[in-house]
């Protein structure tokens, strides 16, 4: 009882922001709410943020976390070869022979029940061949993203599988509005979902051990959590996803899209993909049918957006339900037919 009444009287302060430190990662805010727990719990996420992160630079995160992801070599070249204007089944196919492991990963996607294929692809060749050169990029992705995006991140209380549910399920919502406004970018559009929060990747690894998380300091905070990144960093997931893609030689398109995927009306050049992501992950967030990967209690939606990509109240209903069944039958990728 007592838990529950000091927990309502949280409920009940509001915090001010004021700055108390000279640190410059995160001196430009020391929550102060009333009541000796909030102010506890400020002095806590002080000390122990300030002792780790106070000297953390945005290229300290790209070039020194530990166990960074990487693509395989074999997955960029997929990549690439099936943008090319020269490409064939085979030349795709080559290069994903290129890598034994990854092309067992592959196969093994190719032959579950999400194809519902009659006989089993026993081949590189035959997978491009039966199910498409986009098709079998989308299913490199994954497979190489797979194992390192299904981990926890503690950094933002995610337990394994919650970040994976949330990169799949923006890469769906964004090959389903990529269907609806630009069909021929649809598979560029899911591996841009699929990457959009890698950056959340490398901070998590610098968050592992620290007392409080982005989510709670953002819900603390009442801000989105990019915002409580740049609040207690000085930087976001955004630019650390971003730099990560560059140093992976990914399409520009793609390190925009993970880039300004919270904020699509500050780049440069106007990219369909920045928007596409945008609203992907509003919809993979507020349609619940899976977790909102870290990205907080506050989701900000650019209507902007949404006005460039000419979707209305409407068709964003319908684009969210065809959404919902679409990401539903992506579990089946996971699931192997019995043998016969
Ligand atoms: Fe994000
Ligand atoms: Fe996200």
């Amino acid at each position: 009882m007592a838990a529950l009444i000091v927990w309502f009287s949280t409920l009940l302060t509001f915090p001010r922001i004021r700055t108390v430190h000279n640190s410059p990662a995160y001196a430009k805010l020391l929550v102060v709410p009333f009541g000796e727990h909030g102010i506890r719990w400020a002095v806590m996420y002080a000390e122990d943020t300030a002792a780790a992160l106070a000297q953390l630079t945005l290229d300290e995160v790209v070039e020194k976390t530990p166990d960074l992801p990487a693509l395989p070599a074999a997955t960029l070249a997929v990549m690439r070869e099936s943008q090319s204007a020269t490409s064939t089944a085979h030349s795709v196919a080559r290069y994903l022979s290129q890598d034994q492991s990854l092309t067992a990963r592959v196969l093994r996607l190719a032959n579950s029940a999400f194809y519902g294929m009659q006989r089993r692809i026993a081949s590189p060749d035959e997978a491009v061949i039966i199910l498409g050169m986009r098709a079998v990029r989308n299913l490199a992705m994954i497979a190489s993203t797979y194992h390192w995006m299904d981990k926890p991140l503690r950094g933002y209380a995610l337990e394994p599988h919650e970040f994976w549910e949330h990169s799949l399920s923006v890469a769906v919502a964004s090959q389903v509005l990529a269907q609806s406004v630009s069909p021929g970018s649809s598979d560029l559009a899911f591996t841009c979902g699929l990457l959009h929060d890698l950056g959340k990747v490398a901070l998590s690894a610098w968050l592992e051990n620290r007392s409080v998380t982005l989510n709670s300091v953002a819900a603390r905070l009442d801000l989105t959590t990019d915002q409580a990144e740049r609040r207690v960093l000085g930087f976001d997931h955004q630019q650390v996803g971003g730099k990560l893609a560059e140093k992976w030689n990914l399409p520009k398109v793609i390190v925009e899209a993970i880039s300004y995927h919270h904020c699509p009306s500050t780049v440069e050049t106007e990219s369909p993909a920045v928007d596409i992501v945008h609203v992907a992950d509003y919809m993979a967030s507020t349609t619940q049918v899976t977790t909102h990967g870290g990205e907080g209690i506050h989701i900000y939606l650019d209507k902007a957006a949404l006005d460039r990509l000419m979707i209305g109240d409407d068709e964003m209903q319908g684009l969210s339900e065809e959404f919902a069944v679409q990401y539903e039958n992506y579990e089946k990728l996971f699931i192997q037919p019995k043998a016969a």
